[in-house]
């Protein structure tokens, strides 16, 4: 499809781009520009254009706003010593998008399309790409219902855009072991809701679990699953795994209410590579809790496009603390290998890298 473009008209300067890009954090600063593609049940995608990044407006009864019609992607961008910009595996997260808009009544998008949408930005805003090690730019897209109609029903118009955002650190500052906090209080998906699909209510759902971490010093929420004795899920916007004394790595399986991350699939596909066995399987909190305090599981991190791969250090359940001894050199190990890849200083030997510009 051909991208319109109308040019910011007045574009952040050099300098302020580099201001910006010396100490990014993470989804505070935003490029000049958006790309945008409208859909309609009557007419499909259509429209596809690049426009200066600023607010938009919304009928006051679109269907997002009342009924949260809305689904996303995250990705990054990362600059090569060439100077050239890669993005990593790019149809995975086209095809997750689909499943997501399948499951919220959305209309699927043209992976070729989704991936087109990312080029023509990063092309258009390549100087906000970060050089730092570790630093990317992160990419939103995501979709939404538009159409003004209080009645309950899959929106007839729908509008498809990608933002984008340099970004260091998802938890700030330097990479360290984060703390976790057990939510008992509340679930976050069930067998046959949406926790599968990467929507906004999800994480809409996680914010008040989000809070009490928060309030116990905590950077993320671990969520259960009640139905099968507390068996572990995911954390409030990340996939979790655990690794034991005798190199075997530990994930929940993907049951339908946990998000398949693309970061967790990478992971696993690495962790097989490096003669690791990995348990996709049901995991209690109990097992976690048990293996920590025998030492047969020693290490736990977070993955994600945002999180990379993040070392757990501490899980708190109510006033009990679980404290992973281990020394992190599985995780770091991964984690080192995985951005290796993403920058282009280890070898892509699974083709998950993709030329944006
Ligand atoms: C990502 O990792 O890209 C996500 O979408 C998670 C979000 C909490 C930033």
């Amino acid at each position: 499809m051909k991208f319109e473009v109308t040019e910011h008209p007045n574009p952040t300067s050099g300098e302020r781009i580099a201001e910006i890009l010396q100490n990014p954090g993470f989804g505070t600063n935003f490029t000049d520009h958006t790309t945008v593609v409208d859909w309609s049940a009557d007419a499909g995608w259509q429209d596809a254009r690049i426009e200066p990044y600023g607010p938009i407006t919304l009928d006051p009864a679109a269907s997002v706003l009342h009924y949260a019609s809305e689904i996303f992607e995250g990705m990054k961008a990362y600059l090569h010593a060439d100077g050239s910009v890669y993005t990593f595996r790019p149809f995975a997260n086209a095809a997750r998008m689909n499943a997501s808009a399948r499951r919220m009544a959305l209309p699927e998008i043209d992976e070729e399309l989704f991936v087109q949408s990312l080029e023509v930005l990063v092309a258009k805003d390549k100087a906000w790409v970060p050089a730092s090690d570790g630093e990317a730019l992160y990419l939103r897209p995501f979709m939404f219902g538009t159409e003004a109609f209080l009645g309950v029903r899959p929106s007839q118009t729908v509008t498809y855009r990608v933002i984008a955002s340099p970004a260091g650190n998802f938890f700030g500052g330097e990479l360290k072991p984060v703390k976790i906090w057990v939510s008992r209080d509340y679930v976050r998906a069930a067998p046959g809701g949406t926790g599968a699909a990467k929507t906004g209510g999800n994480y809409a759902g996680s914010l008040a679990a989000q809070a009490q971490a928060a309030e116990k010093g905590c950077q993320q929420v671990l969520f259960l699953d009640p139905l099968h004795e507390n068996a572990i899920e995911e954390l409030g916007g990340m996939n979790v795994f655990l690794v034991t004394n005798d190199g075997c790595l530990l994930t929940p399986e993907l049951t339908g209410t946990i998000l398949e991350g693309v970061t967790r699939s990478s992971i696993i596909q690495l962790a097989k590579d490096r003669g690791l066995t990995v348990e996709e399987r049901r995991v209690g909190l109990e097992e976690w809790a048990k293996g920590a305090a025998d030492g047969t599981i020693v290490e736990a991190f977070a993955c994600g496009t945002a999180a990379v791969v993040t070392p757990i250090g501490e899980l708190l359940d109510g006033d009990q603390t679980i404290t992973m001894t281990g020394d992190f050199s599985t995780t770091l190990a991964l984690r080192e290998e995985l951005l290796g890849i993403q920058t282009g200083k280890v070898e892509d030997r699974h083709g998950w890298l993709h030329k944006l510009a």
